[in-house]
Formats: structure tokens, sequence, C-alpha cells
């Protein structure tokens, strides 16, 4: 029998031994999406749970720290006009500067709580095409040189996953509907040049 998101939710905190005080943090965040989108909301656990599979696969990552980077990327959203994160069809100029808010809001709500999650997740739109936000708030922590690079390492990795569950599982018009997974790669490789040897890792071994 195929597990729930919410099993393999619970499975992921088991597997990578989330204290109990984190889970209830990150489920009553998870808990709100759902509350304000359910589409948002499960493609933040989905790409929660690819986190954790992407982190093992490549070693240099910390599957924690990815896990809730990714978990948390779009709780911005909770945030956005319900009109626009609702939509489907129809998703205008004004739809889009509305959503282009919630790297900015989701580090507002975050920081504080998740911090390096919050700054991670403030850059998971920032490689990907024009990129945004444009203006970046300063941050609350002075976080070291390589704390810095790593918020930005781990950010490319977000939006990478981010990008793939997204086009993968979403009806939009963006993409013309779900692609194939072959045609998912090579829209993936179009929109991140600069991952592309990345990128055909992770298709090759199954993990995208
Ligand atoms: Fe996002
Ligand atoms: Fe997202």
């Amino acid at each position: 029998m195929e597990l729930t998101l919410e099993q393999e939710l619970q499975n992921a905190f088991d597997e990578i031994e989330i204290a109990p005080d984190q889970r209830h943090s990150l489920t009553t965040i998870l808990n709100m999406v759902k509350l304000a989108d359910v589409p948002t909301y499960e493609h933040m656990i989905r790409c929660g749970l690819l986190g954790i599979k992407v982190a093992k696969f490549t070693h240099i990552v910390d599957p924690k720290a990815l896990f809730y980077a990714d978990l948390l990327h779009d709780a911005g959203k909770l945030l956005s006009d319900p009109a626009s994160l609702k939509k489907t069809e129809g998703f205008g100029a004004e739809d889009m500067q509305e959503m282009k808010k919630h790297p900015v809001d989701g580090y507002r709500l975050l920081r504080g709580i998740h911090d390096f999650s919050a700054r991670i997740l403030l850059y998971h739109h920032k490689y990907v095409g024009e990129g945004y936000p444009e203006q970046i708030p300063q941050s609350c922590i002075d976080f070291s040189e390589g704390s810095a690079v790593n918020i930005r390492f781990y950010a490319r990795i977000v939006g990478l996953i981010d990008f793939n569950d997204a086009m993968m599982h979403r009806e939009n018009e963006k993409f013309g509907g779900v692609p194939t997974r072959e045609q998912g790669r090579e829209i993936m490789l179009k929109h991140n040049p600069d991952q592309s040897y990345f990128i055909n890792q992770l298709y090759d071994n199954n993990i995208f």
C-alpha cells in the first residue's frame, strides 16, 4: 500500500532524527500552508523528502539542513493573495508580481524560528531566469563567510528541487501540462544550464 505524504514525512522525521519540538514546529508551519493551499502544502512535503534523497546522493550537503530548507521553502505563500495563489489558469503579470513576494515573506515569517532555512529560502528563485527578489533584506544574523556561501549553495539546490517538482506535479500553463520524465529533463536543462551535469546525474540515478 502506498504511503500518504504525511506518513512519508513521519518516516523522514524518524530517519534523520528530527527532535520532537522541531517536528512540532515544522508540522505547525506546514499545516498553516495546508489551510491556505493544499497543492502548495503537498509540494513542500515532496520537496522536503526529495531534499533528503538529493543530500544522500551528493554526500556534500547535510540531509537535515536541505530537508528543512526544502520543506519550508514556500512558507511565504501563506501571505500571498489567495486569488493569485490558487489560480491555475489565466495567471497574469499581476499574479506574478504578487507571487514574487513569497521569498521575502517567507524569510520574514521564519527568521528567528528557523534562521538558516529562512535565509536559504530567500534565494530559492534567485538563480533561474531573471531571478527574484531583486532586493535582498539585510540578515538579522551575522553568518560567517562559510555559512553565507553554504546558504547560496543550498538555495541553488532547493531551487532545482522546487523547479523539478513543480514542473512534474502541477498542471500549469507555464509548461503546457505535466511533461514526461525525459521532457522534464530537457526543460530542467534548458532553464538551468549552469547545473546541467548535476541535473543529468539526478535524472540518470532516478533521484529526479
Ligand atoms: Fe517558491
Ligand atoms: Fe516551490
